[in-house]
Order: C-alpha cells, then structure tokens, then sequence
C-alpha cells in the first residue's frame, strides 16, 4: 500500500464516537467555565458536536476516509458545520490525550458489559446445577476415573473461576478509571484547566498525575486483554469438556439443537461447534495480549505512532469475549445431561 492509507485508523476507531464527543464535550464545558474560551463558542461547538453525534447515530454522517481518525474526522465536520470556531477545541488539548481518554471511556464501559456476561453465564450454569442437582458422575484425575462426584460439585467449579474472573476484570477497572486530558501532548498544558470537573463530566474518579505517563500509558489495555486471556482459559476448559462429554464415548451430555450441527454424510453426528469455536477462538485473545506487549515493549516516552495498533486487537478481544460468553450462556442452557 502506498500513500497515507497505510497510516489510518478510521476504519476501526470510528467505534469510538461516543467517547469521543463525549470527552470534547466535557473539555470545552471547562474552558468555558474556566473563562479561557467564551460561553458563546463554547456553545457553538456543543452544538454542533451534538449534530454529528445525531448524524453518526443516524448513518448519515460524511465519513472520510482520507482523514486518518475519528478525531480529524469529528473535527472536520465541526468546521463544515460551525465553521472556524471549531479549532478552539484544541485549546489546551492534544490528540495524545484525546485518544487515550477516549480509549479510557472505552475500556470502562466494555469492562461492564464482559462483567454482565460473566454473570449470566453464572447464572446459567448455577441453573444447570440446581436442576441435576442429584445426578452423580465419575470424577476425572489424569482423565482416568477418580471418585465419584455431584455433577453440580463439577460445574460449580466453573462458577467459582468466572467468579475470580471477574475480580480480575473489576481489577482493571480500578486501574482505566483515571482521567488523563490536560496532558496535552506529553508536557500538559499552562491554560488554568479544572481537570478535576472534566473527570467527573466523564465519570472518571481520579485524574493522573504525570502527563508523560498519561499520553504513552496503555496498560489498561493490557489489563483488559489479560483478564480476557484468563477468562478465555476457562471458557476454553469448560468447552473442552462439553466436547469430550458429547462424545458418544463419554455420553454425558446432549448439545441442543440450536448449538450443534448435523452432518449430512453421517447423520447420527452432533457435533459441538459452539464449544469448538469457543475454544478455537480463546487463540486471538492470548494472539492479541501477545502482539500488544510486544508493541509495547522496547517505545521510548512518550506519544508514539505505535500506539495506534492499540485498538484493532483490543476491539477484537472486546468482541470475542463478548460473543464467546453469549454463546457459552446459551448452549450452557440448552445442553440436556445424562442423568
Ligand atoms: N490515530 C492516533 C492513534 O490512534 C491518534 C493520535 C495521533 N497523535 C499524533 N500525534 N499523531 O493513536
């Protein structure tokens, strides 16, 4: 590829409109309360910063795919819309801390739909346990057969590991929850901001302390990709087993309909995709933890263009996890045991 095609990221950042708009938003309220722009611009660039949220939600808005991000991007429209008020909204700001704020408010909020997942996946296997609550099973070590155990004793085991997964994820929480912008580009910014009211605009409950830390800082993306890789791990042995004990070998269990497929050559089959995928899949999450450290290892202080591949394969991990746990819930309520 030549040209600046190679250096985009508006195919895959768009996802992060909301948060974005949202932190310009929060930011111009403050310079205007804090009297370094005029409540009339200040207004304006609401305003229209309004109009593009509508026209996002709405598919109408001119993407161009010739402005490297959803920062340009947001940021263009508002010269076409309000016309050259629209570059005060970089007064005391960067697209380092911009991007990283938004990426913040991202993380946060996909930390609380992977917590919801967790639980309903909880939720069903505490419900397959209550109802085969007296179904016995042999009890597996080295895979040869062991003592005999309660299956409910064995799927709870998987409650008490998402149950510390989600520790793990509400760990990360504490750590993205810290309000980066007034860092401009690494060296902060000499305007009299109140970083403290743009941090509760947002919903962040602390605001960071070392603007060079705050532009090159993505640990809060590794710690999601790790929880995600643990949380995986599990899924990844709980869905093992549903294959094994689908097996006609073992015959422990029956994948419902929704959650199997047929072979037309041989039709007696049920083979457990959803349990394969899943594991399958736990593979582009440690992928992506992987690719991330290494990117990150080895960049000077403070802003680089490396931190750019931050997004694709968080996203992917956000999307993987989320789905796998939606699967996972499902075929968990649908499966039928042996009993
Ligand atoms: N698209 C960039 C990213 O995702 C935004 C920050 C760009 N900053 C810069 N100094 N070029 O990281």
């Amino acid at each position: 590829m030549r040209g600046k095609g190679y250096t985009t990221s508006i195919s895959y950042d768009r996802r992060l409109y909301k948060e974005d708009i949202a932190g310009s938003i929060a930011h111009v309220k403050m310079l205007a309360i804090q009297r370094i722009l005029s409540s009339s611009d200040a207004e304006k660039i609401i305003s229209g910063l309004e109009v593009i949220l509508r026209e996002i939600t709405e598919g109408l808005f001119p993407w161009k795919e010739e402005l490297e991000d959803i920062h340009m991007n947001v940021e263009a429209r508002l010269h076409e819309i309000i016309g050259s008020v629209a570059g005060r909204i970089h007064t005391a700001r960067s697209r380092n801390d911009q991007v990283t704020t938004d990426l913040r408010l991202y993380v946060k909020s996909s930390i609380d739909t992977t917590l919801m997942g967790i639980k309903d996946l909880q939720r069903a296997i505490l419900g397959q346990a209550e109802k085969n609550i007296s179904v016995v099973m042999p009890g597996y070590t080295h895979l040869q057969r062991a003592q005999p155990v309660l299956l409910a004793h064995h799927l709870l085991a998987y409650f008490e590991m998402l149950e510390r997964d989600k520790h793990r994820f509400q760990e990360a929480l504490t750590r993205v929850d810290v309000m980066p912008l007034g860092s401009g580009a690494l060296a902060g910014s000499p305007y009299p901001l109140d970083r403290n009211f743009v941090a509760r605009e947002l919903g962040f409950s602390r605001i960071s302390s070392n603007s060079m830390d705050a532009v090159s800082d993505r640990d809060f993306v590794l710690d999601y990709m790790y929880a995600s890789a643990v949380l995986m791990t599990h899924l990844s042995r709980l869905a093992e087993e549903m294959v094994l004990w689908s097996s006609e070998e073992f015959g422990f269990v029956r994948m419902g309909e929704d959650h199997s497929t047929g072979s037309s050559i041989m039709p007696q089959k049920r083979n457990p995709d959803f349990a394969e995928l899943g594991h399958g899949r736990s593979g582009r999450v440690y992928g992506n933890l992987v690719g991330f450290l290494t990117t990150l290892k080895g960049l000077p202080l403070t802003y680089n263009r490396d931190l750019q591949e931050d997004k694709e394969s968080l996203f992917d991990s956000v999307d993987t996890v989320q789905s796998t746990l939606e699967a996972f819930t499902g075929m968990l309520e649908d499966v039928c045991f042996d009993s």
